[in-house]
């Protein structure tokens, strides 16, 4: 049977680069798009799309009866720095909005759901460096402890209702289709357009505060194949690790200068700070090599040639 997929939450950062992904393997009409919002103008004729808020059982129900999905990539989420600002409405959105999905996923037989994780999973004594896949997860934010929570679902799903869900952890996501929203991580995609914009930039975070990182083709690539990986290669249920990068603000800007000669930055810290040390600054993610033949194909180096072309070719700088 010809595969048909849905993603919610497309307008965001992952879904941008998601949708047009999967559009070129399965066909436009293939994949559904949905969002809380409406499509973006450019999105607007690429392919089904509905507006749709993950909280709201009787609209899922009509959009899952309607199209009768394969295939879903739940991607609605609140992310960490603005539920700091929001807690019980990330709280809400990310759990209640994640139950709503995967309950529609049973009751219409969908195949197999994506759902991701995050390295905000780990906490203050969680080992930081080469964090492993199994170990103290002590989040202190409220995005992390609902992604934690969120996690240990994934496996009560597959174990208790059959629902074979797959997830990875993401690092920061950097790409240049999308913008970021209320991350911790968004300075690592802030500081190309400002770089193009205007040749310096103010960040947020320490210059020696890393952390793992990851371009974004390489977090599309993971998220295609664990979804779409043998059920029996998908040892773990719960989350995987995933790594490809790691870098703190002073590196990063180094390699910004190096390749954008000029180029400078400064610093001033806000809250984001204390939620950047809580988190790991390197991963260890042999088991997704090892289980899925999980393989970044992106460095610093690769990556910040890339950020630079592409923003720049595609008129895409948000100065
Ligand atoms: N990039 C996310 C954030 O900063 C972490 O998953 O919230």
């Amino acid at each position: 049977m010809a595969e048909k997929i849905l993603i919610l939450g497309s307008e965001g950062q992952v879904g941008t680069d998601l949708a047009a992904q999967l559009r070129s393997i399965y066909g436009k009409n293939n994949v559904v798009c949905s969002d809380i919002k409406p499509a973006t103008e450019e999105n607007q004729d690429l392919g089904p799309y509905e507006v749709l808020n993950v909280l709201d059982r009787e609209a899922i129900e009509v959009v899952f009866a309607k199209y009768k999905p394969t295939m879903v990539y739940h991607l609605a989420a609140m992310l960490s720095a603005t539920a700091e600002k929001f807690p019980r409405k990330g709280w809400d959105l990310n759990m209640e909005g994640m139950f709503s999905i995967f309950d529609a996923c049973i009751d219409h037989g969908v195949k197999r759901v994506f759902w991701p994780s995050s390295i905000a999973v780990f906490g203050p004594t969680t080992p930081r460096i080469m964090t492993p896949q199994h170990c103290v997860m002590d989040p202190n934010t409220i995005y992390g402890i609902s992604k934690l929570a969120g996690e240990r679902f994934c496996e009560y799903y597959f174990e208790k209702y059959g629902l074979d869900v797959r997830s990875i952890r993401y690092p920061g996501l950097i790409g240049w289709k999308a913008l970021p929203g209320g991350g911790t991580t968004d300075y690592a995609v802030d500081i190309f357009h400002k770089a193009l914009a205007r040749n310096t930039y103010t960040c947020f975070l320490k210059e020696d505060t890393g952390l793992p990182m990851m371009y974004m083709d390489d977090a599309i690539k993971a998220t295609i194949n664990v979804t779409e990986a043998d059920s029996n290669l998908v040892q773990i249920r719960s989350s995987y690790n995933l790594s490809g990068m790691s870098f703190d603000p002073k590196t990063l800007a180094d390699e910004i200068t190096r390749q954008h000669p000029g180029f400078t930055i400064n610093y001033e810290i806000d809250a984001r700070q204390q939620i950047a040390e809580s988190w790991p600054q390197s991963i260890d993610d042999s088991m997704a090599k090892e289980h899925w033949g999980w393989k970044p194909d992106f460095d610093l180096e690769a990556m910040v040639k890339e950020m630079l072309h592409q923003l720049q070719a595609n008129d895409m700088v948000v100065g």
